[in-house]
């Protein structure tokens, strides 16, 4: 089977491309799967978390992650792909040449919004990136999704609307909603699926985009990356 590379993207700061690309890392890697992360972003937040979690787990961190910037992620991505079952890619808030180097490699493209006009605002950039990004990469397919929901107000509702306008992004309707477990998470060096006391709508919310976007079981028929 063909390597499954996500990038999860944006050009946003803060929008959770870190914390959605290191969960879904883990999530692939607990179902048994092959799964490198590949740190695109000179922040290096994905790669400070492995070590932490390196560090915090006697099993490691269940994945392999590097650090790959500029061109290199294009061909250090084409090299190392085939040694893994998913490559999993979280880039920089910025239009980068790294992102689009990603872009060009990828199955799909996976950007996080949070739902207030600033973060909204990047939208047509996005849209036009896909477009470009197409061109080189025809059969890249594009998500959008609502991370940091707010519990309550119409601000949700006026984003997905928003997101669903652009044909070349498909919406995913089941987001993420601010919760402090996703960064309690992280700061252990954890998915939020295995922190303690585990906060069951966190969890179910990460695992309902890892379904969305994987697992072929739970929703046959769904057009899918993993398919
Ligand atoms: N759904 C969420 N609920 C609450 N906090 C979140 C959520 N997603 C991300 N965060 C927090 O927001 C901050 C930025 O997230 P991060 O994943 O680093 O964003 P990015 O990689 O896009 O810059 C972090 O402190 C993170 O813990
Ligand atoms: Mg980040």
């Amino acid at each position: 089977m063909e390597t499954v590379i996500t990038v999860v993207g944006g050009t946003k700061g803060g929008s959770g491309k870190s914390t959605v690309a290191t969960n879904l890392a883990i999530l692939l890697a607990a179902a048994g799967l092959d799964v490198l992360l590949v740190d695109a972003d000179d922040q290096e937040t994905a790669t400070d978390f492995t070590n932490l979690r390196e560090s915090a787990r006697p099993g490691g961190a269940g994945y392999t992650c590097v650090a790959l910037t500029g061109p290199a992620v294009r061909t250090g991505v084409q090299r190392l792909a085939p040694k893994y079952q998913h490559v999993v890619i979280d880039t920089g808030g910025r239009d980068t040449v790294s992102q689009r180097a990603a872009l060009s490699v990828c199955s799909a493209y996976l950007v996080p919004f949070a739902p207030r006009s600033f973060d909204v605002w990047t939208l047509d950039k996005v849209s036009d990136l896909v477009e470009e990004a197409r061109t080189v990469n025809p059969d890249l397919r594009a998500f959008a999704f609502i991370n940091k929901a707010d519990p309550r107000g119409n601000e949700n509702a006026e984003a997905a609307e928003l997101l669903r306008s652009r044909p070349a992004l498909t919406f995913i309707p089941t987001g993420l909603g601010s919760r402090k477990a996703f960064g309690a998470a992280a700061a252990s060096g954890l998915g939020v699926t295995e922190l303690r006391p585990q906060d069951p709508k966190a969890s179910d919310e990460m695992r309902a985009l890892y379904g969305y976007l994987f697992d072929i079981s739970k929703t046959p028929g769904r057009d899918q990356v993993g398919a």
